[in-house]
């Protein structure tokens, strides 16, 4: 962090991707009115998420993180927290079995709104407005009003970001989350799966587990981890101004927290290290991530670490890679021998969603499952040959049966991609897909076991 640096230190610097408000005043009220707005997350449990990815950073955890890639206002209810939840928990359970340890579970939920474009217009016939940039920004429907930023959508994604993370805190902690139904819940997919006998060897493993331990007296509650979990948000910190009114200094340690979510990142587009993202970031102490795309050189990442995580803190940063299935081998073992060689602490995961979108014959963006998997296996098989700890995964996925991405057990092809494709934004993993993934991740897992880069503990220990 910068000697200058303060919560707004960054509006001095040039910022890609913050939309210009035609109402500066009503902006500036309406963040005036965020500023005393109670926080939505604790700096403790920032710290709490911190240490938990210090132990991925060891290797003696793993990251899962995930969630929609745009929340929106017109799908948010109880039922999409729920599912999105649960299919969340159903995977932990998966890979903490195959990775016999924690897995560390942060939603990309409650906050995750803003979306960087790659046009500033869209065109549709001989109609061209500006793109629509999140539900927290401006509206998806395609008419000039609509598209008009308006600040009063910021107090809306506050309060739907409110809500949500009240709900997710519910079920973390009031039953839910018990380890027994979410393997029930597993059992179930595994059963109606085309592919159950693929899943069935882990899954009955599992279920043998789970008699042992209960035989050995070890339930909910005798252990009350099983019955409950930790669970964290994240979103990409690309609305600085939101990010600034929600950023508080802890009375426990007087040091600068966002507290609009555990856990924050910097996107592909914005992490000029010169820029206002990257300054913004670099002085809020919560844990924070960024996104590793094919421009990034080595010698960038270097500096950019050292910008962001200057006294080399294990679980402060996580690199998430987002290269394309194909382009994994070319460029992730240069960035791994420069973070090897100047020895710093980082949390490596894998993005295997947005270098691997394409455009279907039907016109949908979409993304073939197939090669999300080939990106994730990619990623492994590199962290391998390196000896370094392939440390989590970052997908976009729902718990709805959406019919967003192709293929998967289910077969979903492209005549079929319209029948259920609700995103606003970039297409999600739908619940079977993002299980199934977990499974053949699983498979994965086991293998960097057997290698030694990941270390064991008990099953007890990790949900
Ligand atoms: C995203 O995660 O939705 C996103 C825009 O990713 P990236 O910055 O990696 O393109
Ligand atoms: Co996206």
């Amino acid at each position: 962090m910068a000697d200058h640096w303060t919560p707004h230190s960054w509006r001095a610097k040039p910022a890609k991707h913050i939309p210009d408000y035609p109402d500066k005043m009503e902006l500036n009220a309406v963040e005036q009115r965020l500023r005393s707005y109670p926080p939505l997350v604790f700096a403790g449990e920032a710290r709490k998420l911190k240490a938990e990815l210090a132990e991925v950073c060891e290797g003696r955890a793993f990251l899962l993180q995930g969630g929609d890639c745009a929340e929106s206002f017109a799908e948010f209810s109880a039922d999409n927290i729920r599912d999105t939840f649960r299919v969340l928990l159903q995977m932990a359970v998966v890979l903490t079995y195959a990775a016999a340890s924690p897995v560390v579970k942060v939603g990309r939920i409650a906050g995750q709104f803003a979306k960087p474009r790659s046009s500033p217009t869209e065109t549709q016939g001989d109609v061209t407005l500006p793109s629509y940039l999140g539900d927290n920004i401006n509206g998806i429907d395609f008419n000039e009003a609509s598209r008009i930023p308006d600040p009063d959508r910021l107090l809306r994604a506050y309060s739907q970001s409110a809500s949500t993370l009240n709900l997710l805190r519910a079920f973390a902690t009031g039953g839910y989350a018990d380890l027994d139904f979410v393997h029930r819940w597993n059992l179930g997919f595994v059963a109606d799966s085309p592919e159950s006998a693929r899943y069935e060897e882990l899954a009955n493993r599992i279920t043998e587990t789970l008699d042992f331990m209960k035989a050995c007296g070890i339930n909910g509650e005798t252990a009350p981890q099983l019955h409950q979990t930790d669970f964290f948000t994240s979103h990409e910190a690309l609305l600085l101004g939101y990010e600034e009114a929600m950023t508080r200094v802890d009375s426990t340690s007087g040091e600068f927290y966002d507290t609009s979510a555990h856990m924050l990142w910097i996107g592909d587009r914005t992490r000029q290290p010169d820029h206002a993202h990257v300054e913004f970031l670099s002085g809020v102490k919560n844990p924070i991530a960024m996104k590793c795309g094919p421009s990034l050189d080595p010698e960038e990442l270097v500096k950019l670490t050292d910008i962001l995580n200057p006294d080399n803190e294990p679980g402060r940063l996580t690199l998430i890679c987002r290269f394309g299935a194909e382009n994994v081998e070319k460029h992730l073992p240069a960035l791994i021998e420069a973070i090897k060689r100047e020895g710093k602490k980082v949390v490596w995961s894998c993005d295997p969603m947005h270098g691997n979108t394409i455009k279907s014959s039907t016109g949908y963006k979409t993304r073939p499952v197939d090669r999300v998997l080939a990106e994730v296996q990619a990623f492994m098989a590199v962290h391998r040959d390196q000896g370094t700890h392939a440390g989590g995964v970052h997908f976009e996925m729902t718990g709805q049966n959406v019919t967003e991405c192709l293929g998967g057990a289910q077969a979903i092809t492209e005549t079929e991609l319209g029948d259920r494709y609700h995103t606003h934004c970039d297409p999600r993993l739908n619940a079977n897909q993002a299980l199934e993934l977990a499974f053949l991740i699983a498979e994965g897992l086991k293998k960097e076991r057997s290698t030694g880069t990941m270390s064991n503990v008990a099953m007890t220990a990790a949900f």
